[in-house]
């Protein structure tokens, strides 16, 4: 009965009509969680950028492109009592999307102007309806869980789920995680996403016991 927001899959940036700034992320661990989450009797609002994965049963999907629209999505979801960002939110978007389609001209490419997204992690965090339990995830090349401690007060969320993106690349089917939270680091063993997805909806779980 428990309300949760989930934002999952990459968000795509459009440079004009025809083209996005993007990435690599598969969306599988998000929609994972949104399923585990509602395996376990939560109302889940799943919040997907552009990604080809089923919609888990018992899930509300909202589909976005940008950051801007899963922002919005989110607030839209509000209010909840848990929200997870598992979410690869393209960090910047070009200034000025082209009206229409950027042809060559023959002479040097052309600049893209980018600017800065919405933080949504941050901004549900400080929200004057913010869930009772924020998390985050961290993925990072190295030194991860100093990263990911660091991530915990800037974003100011609970918890940070950090995962090594070198030993488990985006789009897997396996992540070996560290859960970070004030009361400390809990290390996980590589295991499938599916597997993480569920210890932490049951990790969830407990702290609304
Ligand atoms: N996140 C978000 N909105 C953004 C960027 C990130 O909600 N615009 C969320 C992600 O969903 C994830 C967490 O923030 O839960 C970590 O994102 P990350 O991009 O790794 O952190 P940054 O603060 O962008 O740090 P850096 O790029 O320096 O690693």
């Amino acid at each position: 009965g428990r309300r949760a927001i989930v934002t999952a899959g990459p968000t795509a940036e459009p440079i004009d009509p025809v083209r996005v700034i993007t990435n690599r992320s598969s969306g599988k661990q998000g929609f994972a969680i949104a399923a585990a989450l509602a395996e376990l009797g939560a109302e889940v609002t799943l919040v997907a950028g552009p990604v080809f994965q089923p919609t888990p049963a018992g899930v509300t999907r909202v589909d976005v492109e940008t950051a801007r629209q899963m922002l919005a999505a989110c607030e839209a979801a509000l209010p909840a009592d848990i929200a997870v960002c598992v979410a690869a939110v393209s960090d910047w978007r070009p200034r000025d999307a082209a009206a229409a389609k950027i042809k060559k001209t023959g002479d040097a490419p052309p600049g893209i102007d980018l600017v800065e997204n919405p933080d949504i992690l941050a901004t549900l965090s400080k929200s004057p309806s913010r869930p009772r339990l924020v998390i985050g995830f961290a993925a990072e090349t190295h030194e991860v869980e100093a990263y990911a401690q660091g991530k915990l007060a800037k974003k100011g969320c609970d918890w940070i789920v950090a995962n090594d993106v070198v030993a488990d690349p985006f789009g897997g089917d396996a992540n070996a995680v560290a859960v970070i939270s004030s009361s400390g680091v809990d290390r996980w063993e590589r295991m499938p996403k599916s597997e993480v997805a569920r210890r932490l909806a049951a990790k969830i779980a407990e702290t609304f016991q």
